[in-house]
């Protein structure tokens, strides 16, 4: 029996413009969640860590929830005390859920001694998600892109160049998922599916030869971004940003972070991202980030 199981996620920012529902990019901020088995059913939780008033730190946090329903589907039911040190915004577009799911299951392989294969661990993640490419990222790191067969999820992923610069700007207030996927239109034209698959094939055909030459109509995206634009202020503009080292620009996920990608001044366009958002009247906090390309770890001390 391990006396203290710890697994690191990192945040992921998903759909990269055009690639929307099925690549990722792993990123250098990072969920840590630390379990205790206890001799008990009880179960504790104390959290540390950003935007702490959108967490609950009880039975009803995610990674709580995730860790007691799988160990009682698995016949495993125990108890545990759980703390988790959290970098990742909550809310912003940046895979907290996923790293939460992919924390709580990949807890639960050393808590039950069950062994969950990399395809079982995201496939799993992804049901309780609801879509692949956080959890995949999260769990593979790099550049991640996966989809979805049925139950299973296959994933392939490739480590994102040092050379590519990451400009990551949070806003200070969260839009829901399940909102921000509202939106959407159930069906898009020939034209407008060509036009986004066209742009993810070589977005991914870039990154996976190793290259980051990105040219800025990758990031032309028809399917979600201009859905999502009414719900997040200042989106369009960022969007039409132009800087001579700005390779492109998307919303990060289902947002309202928004990354951007540089060959250099990475903390100017920061900046001027920031600025263009507080015009429209929202604060937001500027990052430069390296990407995680090694994915989700994990250690267990045993007793
Ligand atoms: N692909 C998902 C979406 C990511 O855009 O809704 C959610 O974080």
């Amino acid at each position: 029996m391990p006396q203290r199981i710890s697994v690191r996620v990192p945040a992921t920012s998903a759909n990269l413009g055009c690639a929307f529902d099925c690549a990722a990019l792993a990123l250098g901020l990072y969920l840590d969640v630390h379990v205790t088995p206890r001799k008990d059913r009880e179960i504790t939780v104390q959290y540390r860590g950003e935007t702490p008033e959108r967490i609950p730190a009880d039975e009803t946090n995610l990674i709580a929830r995730t860790i007691r329903q799988t160990l009682e589907g698995w016949n495993k039911a125990r108890g545990f005390d759980l703390e988790i040190d959290n970098q990742i915004p909550v809310g912003v577009g940046l895979g907290s859920s996923a790293a939460a799911i992919v924390g709580a299951l990949a807890a639960c392989h050393w808590l039950a001694d069950t062994t969950l294969f990399d395809e079982q661990l995201i496939s799993l993640a992804s049901k309780l998600e609801g879509h692949p490419d956080n959890v995949a990222a999260a769990w593979h790191g790099g550049f991640t892109v996966s989809l979805q067969h049925g139950e299973r999820v296959l994933a392939y992923s490739c480590p994102v160049p040092d050379t590519l610069k990451l400009v990551l700007v949070v806003p200070d207030y969260a839009v829901l998922t399940e909102k921000a996927r509202s939106v959407l239109p159930g069906q898009y034209t020939r034209a407008d599916a060509v036009s986004n698959l066209q742009r993810a094939v070589a977005l991914a055909a870039q990154l996976f030869s190793g290259k980051a030459d990105f040219h800025r109509a990758f990031f032309h995206d028809r399917w979600h971004q201009p859905y999502r634009a009414p719900l997040i202020p200042g989106l369009q503009d960022v969007l039409e940003l132009r800087h001579p080292d700005l390779l492109g620009v998307c919303l990060s996920g289902a947002g309202p972070a928004v990354l951007a990608f540089a060959r250099a001044n990475a903390a100017e366009i920061g900046e001027a991202i920031r600025q263009l958002l507080a015009a429209h009247g929202i604060t937001s906090q500027p990052h430069v980030l390296a990407a995680d390309n090694l994915g989700a770890k994990g250690w267990s001390l045993p007793a």
